[in-house]
């Protein structure tokens, strides 16, 4: 069976990973989404059970996706999970310059286990948590780039200016 996982920060989970999820899980025989803590990213919107909870309502649809949330390394959860690959997403350069990376490091650490990346579908190629982050902020209109899920979680959050 083969095991893929597709990790991230997910706060708030966008279309465009909806988008990325529903094609991935036909790739693989069963699709692990991942809500890892970014470190660089401490500022969050959402908490990790409600990230999950968005994930797990948005992809209810999919019979071969699970949800889960891990902190530590992602090559440590892989192994956990016998993962056989990575999927990423790539909208853009900016994108693949850290993905790059990324993936070349995990290579390092676990060599057995493959980074795949799938390219964002255009429409969505410009959307990301980040600015769904900053437009709840400045209380801009967001509700069009996530799923009804994360968008009835987060319209009652009062967020501290
Ligand atoms: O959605 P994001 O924030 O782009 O996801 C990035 C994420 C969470 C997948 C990445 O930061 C990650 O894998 N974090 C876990 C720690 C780790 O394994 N880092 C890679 C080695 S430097």
């Amino acid at each position: 069976m083969r095991v893929g996982i597709y990790p991230g920060s997910f706060d708030p989970m966008t279309k465009g990973h909806l988008d990325l999820i529903e094609r991935a899980a036909k790739l693989v025989d069963h699709l692990i989404i991942a809500v890892l803590v970014n470190p660089n990213k401490t500022k969050g919107l959402l908490s990790i059970p409600d990230r999950v909870a968005v994930l797990e309502e948005a992809t209810a649809h999919l019979s071969n996706v699970e949800v889960d949330n891990f902190t530590g390394l992602l090559v440590d959860y892989a192994r956990l999970k016998e993962a056989d690959v990575i999927i990423r997403g790539l909208r853009t350069i900016a994108d693949f310059e850290m993905e790059q990376n990324m993936a070349q490091i995990n290579k390092q650490l676990n060599s057995n286990l493959e980074t795949i990346f799938l390219i964002t579908a255009p429409q969505y190629a410009y959307i990301s948590s980040s600015s769904v982050r900053e437009l709840v902020y400045f209380k801009g209109e967001y509700e069009w780039m996530i799923p009804e899920a994360a968008f009835k979680r987060i319209k009652n959050i009062q967020v501290e200016g």
